[in-house]
């Protein structure tokens, strides 16, 4: 049996931060309301030129000097995003092109804050059916540039980031150990971006009933994450660290909970890096295993849910 082993980890945040006493300069708000409501303080903005594919490259960057292999030897490349830098060529395929890296398949991934997770599933595929052995895998974001700034709602809510890691094939039973994947477009409207190529050859802005989403968030997180888990023959108290998508810290605290996991197994940077949708699993994942806090053989629960609805959970041991 194969497992997709995870041989490095990394990650960038754009050096801009904009806490939240600056957006009450730009927005009807408070430091008190956003923090008591969300558990967010600051998040990092990327530069007007500074793109998703630039964030993607200094992570995989990162993620390619932890694992010590050489970029050359990558033979796939999956970025999880909702923000591309153009409407195509893929944000996968600038990276590959600064990695200097020709003939291998590069693509991007499509379920906003879930797609790492998705991006999980699909590497763990390709890598159990020997299709490819060094998978870079990116979750990468520049929320900001279709945040609406003048609704302060979501404005709030988002900040830019992206994490890396590489996966390679392992007989010993570490890395992905299951994983488990969920849409329901029935909840479209609750969560999206009012533009696109096909609807109005418009970027569009992010529009969103925060409270149908939180209502779900919960439930969806800590039932994926069950399912999980029973897909490995594992329990809940087999898990040393839960890191939830990192959208929100009610909603955090909320899937421990109901997931029976006390908040000091819960790895949290909602704090610091706000919702950087794609990205914020992997970064939460890199940080945590940077500073040391994550340690070998420590068994993960990641979940995340995006708009769509998408939702998924991956148990994963380091
Ligand atoms: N500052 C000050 N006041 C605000 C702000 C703000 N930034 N935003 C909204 N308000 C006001 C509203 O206008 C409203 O005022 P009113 O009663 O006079 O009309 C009041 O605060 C309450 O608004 P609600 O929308 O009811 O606020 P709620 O308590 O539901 O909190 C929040 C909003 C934080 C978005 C919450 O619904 C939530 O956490 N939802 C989860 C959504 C989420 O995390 N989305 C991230 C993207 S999705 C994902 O990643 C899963």
């Amino acid at each position: 049996m194969l497992y997709s082993q995870i041989i490095g980890y990394g990650l960038f945040l754009p050096k801009k931060v904009l806490t939240n006493q600056n957006l009450s300069q730009i927005v009807d708000t408070s430091d008190e309301w956003i923090y008591s409501r969300t558990g967010i303080k600051q998040r990092h903005v990327a530069l007007k030129d500074q793109l998703t594919s630039d964030l993607a490259i200094e992570a995989a960057q990162d993620a390619i000097q932890s694992s010590k292999i050489k970029s050359s030897e990558i033979d796939c490349i999956i970025v999880a995003t909702t923000t591309p830098d153009n409407t195509f060529p893929s944000t996968a395929t600038k990276v590959q092109n600064h990695l200097k890296i020709k003939n291998i398949p590069s693509f991007d991934i499509q379920a906003v804050c879930s797609g790492f997770i998705y991006g999980l599933e699909v590497a763990d595929s390709f890598i159990k059916s020997q299709k490819y052995s060094k998978i870079l895998l990116i979750g990468a974001e520049t929320l900001s540039k279709i945040v609406d700034w003048k609704d302060r709602r979501t404005c709030v809510l988002f900040g830019d980031g992206a994490g890396a890691v590489i996966l390679s094939p392992s007989t010993t039973k570490k890395g992905v150990l299951s994983t488990k994947l969920y849409s329901d477009g029935s909840w479209i409207d609750s969560l999206f971006a009012d533009g696109g190529p096909s609807l109005n050859q418009k970027v569009g802005k992010i529009r969103m009933n925060g409270q149908d989403i939180f209502k779900q968030a919960v439930n969806k997180l800590s039932e994926s994450t069950i399912e999980a888990l029973a897909k490995c023959n594992l329990k809940i108290q087999n898990i040393d660290w839960l890191i939830p998508h990192q959208a929100n810290q009610r909603i955090i605290n909320g899937t421990a909970k109901k997931l029976g996991v006390d908040e000091s197994k819960t790895i949290s940077t909602v704090k610091y890096h706000a919702n950087t949708s794609a990205a914020s699993i992997p970064l939460a994942l890199a940080s945590s295993f940077k500073s040391g806090v994550l340690k070998e053989n420590n068994i993960l629960a990641l979940c995340a849910i995006g708009g769509g609805l998408t939702w998924g959970s991956c148990i994963l041991k380091v």
